[in-house]
């Protein structure tokens, strides 16, 4: 089962990353976005990307017209009908997820993987929405995509063993170290990382220590890029939110729980830095 045409749904922060590592592995790919606003975004983003690369001496321009070249942007999902493997990396809702799955299930051949990106939702309930749970798989990566070196792959209890082999086969193919785990709440690196990152709210809320102290503690502390309250800005705060939520749904244990400054922030549109505000101010930077 060798991948080469790759279809990816969404063109935002994760599906424009994976667009991009997929066509600079020498994959063909087609992006579908809601309309030519958003793919003509999306495209910005990957031509950002690579231009900072071609910058930086990472990458020849002609090797970056290359990548841009074999990637090609739609509107319709039908553009998907010859993909080997289709990414869906579109908002985290369930509902959502479903549709989009259940309508390429009717446009897809038989052979094509499906994969999604989700962070928090269970692989199961989008591969139920098809007729091909074998074919299904969790396909977790990282923010910012072309610079995080890991991708989660994740079976289903229906994920037959080829396939699952083939989707570990594309993870390293487009670079990545790929860590196997089943379709649990979180994978491994959420079920570790998003009851660390809560816990340096609760510092914070219980006075511990400053936003900056916990940040550089654990940043020189421990040696990690990026404190956990920078991190959180990072990653999103409503985005944490939401994981915090299903995971606290799933295992009904107080690690996941939101604590009550987190709630607060994102209700007040303080998400992170993409709001230009959470735990720091970015608009003053
Ligand atoms: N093209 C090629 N290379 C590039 C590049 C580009 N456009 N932009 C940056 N790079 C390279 C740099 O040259 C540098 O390479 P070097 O180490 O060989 O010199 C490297 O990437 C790092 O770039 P910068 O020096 O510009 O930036 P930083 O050193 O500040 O690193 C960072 C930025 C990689 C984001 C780092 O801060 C980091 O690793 N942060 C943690 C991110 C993280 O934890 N992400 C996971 C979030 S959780 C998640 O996604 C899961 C979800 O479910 C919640």
């Amino acid at each position: 089962m060798d991948i080469n045409k790759v279809g990816v749904v969404g063109c935002g922060l994760m599906g424009s990353g994976i667009a991009q590592i997929a066509a600079q592995a020498g994959c063909d790919v087609v992006v579908r976005e809601v309309d030519q606003a958003q793919c003509d975004k999306g495209q910005g983003k990957i031509d950002k990307f690579l231009g900072k690369a071609v910058e930086k001496g990472k990458l020849s321009q002609e090797d970056k017209d290359a990548v841009m070249g074999r990637i090609s942007f739609t509107t319709e999902l039908s553009g998907f009908a010859a993909c080997d493997l289709v990414v869906e990396a579109i908002i985290e809702n369930l509902e959502i997820k479903r549709e989009l799955f259940a309508a390429l299930d009717t446009i897809c051949p038989a052979h094509t993987i499906f994969a999604t990106n989700t962070s928090s939702l269970a692989v199961g309930d989008m591969a139920s929405a098809t007729n091909r749970g074998q074919n299904f798989v969790g396909l977790h990566f990282f923010n910012p995509v072309p610079l995080m070196k890991l991708v989660e792959v994740v079976r289903t209890l229906e994920t037959s063993a080829d396939v699952f082999d083939a989707a570990c086969a594309f993870g390293e193919k487009v670079g990545k170290v790929v860590v196997r785990a089943k379709d649990s709440p979180g994978f491994v690196v959420n079920l570790l990382l998003v009851p660390y990152l809560l816990d340096s709210i609760r510092a914070l809320e219980a006075g511990v220590a400053t936003a900056e102290d916990i940040d550089a503690g654990m940043k020189l502390g421990c040696g990690h890029p990026m404190g956990p309250l920078q991190l959180l800005d990072f990653v999103g705060l409503d985005t944490t939110l939401y994981i915090a939520d299903i995971m606290f749904h799933e295992f009904k244990e107080f690690r996941y729980s939101a604590p009550p400054m987190l709630r607060r922030l994102v209700a007040s549109g303080r998400n992170g830095m993409k709001s230009g505000r959470g735990f720091y101010d970015y608009a003053r930077k």
